[in-house]
């Protein structure tokens, strides 16, 4: 049985941020505006970057709807950055958003969506920023005495001005939705889609941009980790941050309860269950996309297609990593070149289905197998396949007559 935690509101608002104000602040009163107050505040955490060498930098957060304020304290203290409720007793600095326009910052349906109600105010400087809790009258009078020179005095200020740009800079960061790439944020979350072992994101970048801000639900086979149960979850991560609006469910063989987020939810299940993979389509999809990291055992990856492949959306996209096990008989693969029940077998069978209109009469593909492609890119070791009738006539009924009777291409003319 496949147990899956419910996404309670924020599915509900990852969709709606896309549509009218009032639709917005209906959901936000009907929830209650303290509930979501938390969840936004749950997904800006989970962006929140730590600044190391801060030793202490306090900001007060403020959400507001509808007259009320709901107040969080963001503390950056040695290399933790955390956000609590509760108002700060001597907050360096205030931020503060109108709720609505919080949530659309979190998850934007288009790139680049701005803040209008974002207010910062400066309180004091941050006195605990490096040069210790000297306050400025001491460090003027330290100046007037000779004990520190002039341009002492102003290169603390300079250094106390830059951690509070930052201290701010990182909070802003986390309550609004910035672009960032793929790879950078694969190295961000130790995904090895990037820079190490595959060189994958580049071509995600590419093929998802379009869709990068739309509300999707997204499956990634293979969390990461194995068996060591506090390991994993590095892709979900990136996706999670990539995709500012998808709710993001990743399956592995092993349980990985460390494995959490606001849009992040862990299964455990074999890719390799028919059973078990009907049951997580029925529950959790339709998906937009499906990914496929698991175990790259070729048996594996034509299970998992061939029984989620039916749970995707149409204008859907698979993507199958780490094609390179076609060819390694320890997973299942076989180089010769007509092989079959690989994952590149697969493809070609795919292609084939792909054209399915262009066959001239015998050896048709199954038209009715729900498991039609539209569009294939293939790049080196990563398939990208995109669900789709493909019922469209390509080369006219006439001439497949005429060239069903043709024996030799030399006939044609
Ligand atoms: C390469 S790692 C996934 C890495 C992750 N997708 C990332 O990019 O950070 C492969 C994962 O697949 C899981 N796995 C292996 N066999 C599986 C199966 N039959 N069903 C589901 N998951 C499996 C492993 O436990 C392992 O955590």
């Amino acid at each position: 049985v496949v147990n899956i935690r419910p996404w309670g509101r924020v599915a509900d608002l990852v969709a709606i941020t896309g549509g009218r104000d009032d639709d917005l602040g209906q959901l936000i009163d009907e929830a209650g505006p303290a509930a979501i107050a938390d969840l936004l505040v749950a997904e800006a955490q989970q962006r929140l970057d730590p600044q190391p060498g801060l030793s202490e930098v306090v900001i007060g957060l403020t959400i507001s709807h509808a007259g009320r304020h709901h107040v969080y304290q963001v503390t950056f203290k040695d290399d933790q950055a955390t956000i609590a409720p509760g108002a700060p007793a001597a907050p360096t600095v205030d931020i503060g958003y109108e709720m609505t326009d919080l949530a659309r910052l979190l998850y934007p349906a288009h790139p680049g969506y701005g803040s209008a109600s974002r207010k910062v105010r400066v309180r004091t400087w941050p006195w605990t920023a490096p040069g210790g809790d000297i306050t400025e009258e001491q460090l003027q009078e330290m100046a007037q005495t000779g004990e520190i020179t002039r341009e002492e005095l102003a290169r603390v200020g300079r250094d106390r001005f830059a951690v509070l740009a930052a201290a701010i800079h990182a909070v802003i960061c986390a309550c609004e939705t910035q672009s960032q790439s793929l790879s950078d944020l694969a190295i961000k979350y130790g995904s090895d889609k990037w820079g190490s072992v595959h060189w994958y994101t580049q071509h995600y970048q590419r093929n998802f941009a379009e869709v990068q801000y739309d509300p999707l639900r997204i499956l990634e086979i293979g969390i990461g980790g194995y068996n060591y149960e506090s390991i994993g979850g590095e892709s979900l991560y990136t996706w999670q941050r990539f995709f500012p609006r998808a709710l993001v469910y990743g399956l592995d063989i092993y349980a990985k309860p460390a494995v959490t987020g606001p849009r992040i939810r862990a299964v455990q299940g074999d890719q390799n269950d028919p059973a078990f993979l009907a049951e997580l389509g029925a529950e959790a999809g339709p998906f937009d996309i499906i990914i496929d990291d698991g175990s790259h055992i070729n048996q594996h990856i034509v299970t998992s297609f061939t029984h989620l492949f039916p749970h995707l959306r149409p204008g859907g996209w698979y993507v199958i990593e780490d094609l390179h096990t076609a060819y390694w008989p320890a997973f299942g693969g076989n180089a010769s070149p007509g092989a079959s029940g690989t994952s590149i077998a697969l493809l070609k069978d795919m292609l084939d289905r792909l054209h399915q209109e262009e066959y001239l009469d015998s050896g048709h593909p199954d038209v009715e197998n729900p498991s039609h492609p539209s569009e294939i890119v293939l790049y080196h070791n990563i398939a990208f396949l995109r669900k789709g009738n493909n019922l469209e006539e390509g080369i006219p009924a006439w001439i497949k007559n005429r060239a069903s009777r043709w024996t030799s291409p030399g006939e044609s003319r």
